[in-house]
């Protein structure tokens, strides 16, 4: 079921000063930024060559990212990003497995143009998942 890793997600306070800091120290080529109120963030991708980050900075006043950054006011890791072949097989095989999918349970559409869930971090050692249909 379980695809290449399609990107880990940055919770960022500042998204500027994170692009400055992966364009300029680090030497890493950026996406343009892209917001996207449905989900409460501004998302920036850092191509990596095997995979990407996602430098993601709230968006709006009921951002999912806020009480992250909140307990984490420099930042940190949010979540990581895992393609699937089939998001509604992939769906109801955690279900039916005892994970907990986040929301109603129906993929959204997430930046790349393609449909995203999440899983509940407490199932999976505290990591935040998101899986991506290919
Ligand atoms: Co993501």
């Amino acid at each position: 079921m379980l695809g290449r890793l399609n990107h880990v997600a940055l919770a960022v306070p500042d998204l500027a000063a994170a692009m400055a800091a992966y364009r300029d120290t680090l030497g890493a080529r950026l996406s343009a930024q892209q917001a996207l109120p449905e989900h409460g963030v501004t998302v920036v991708f850092v191509d990596v060559g095997n995979t990407k980050i996602e430098l993601l900075e709230p968006l709006g006043e009921a951002s999912p990212i806020a009480a992250f950054l909140e307990k984490n006011p420099s930042g940190g890791m949010h979540h990581v990003c895992y393609e699937v072949d089939d998001i509604l097989a992939a769906r109801d095989h955690l279900k039916a497995s005892g994970a907990r999918v986040l929301g109603d349970g129906n993929p959204k559409i997430g930046a790349h143009g393609k449909p995203v869930l999440f899983l509940h971090p407490k199932d999976f050692f505290g990591t935040l998942v998101e899986l991506e249909q290919a």
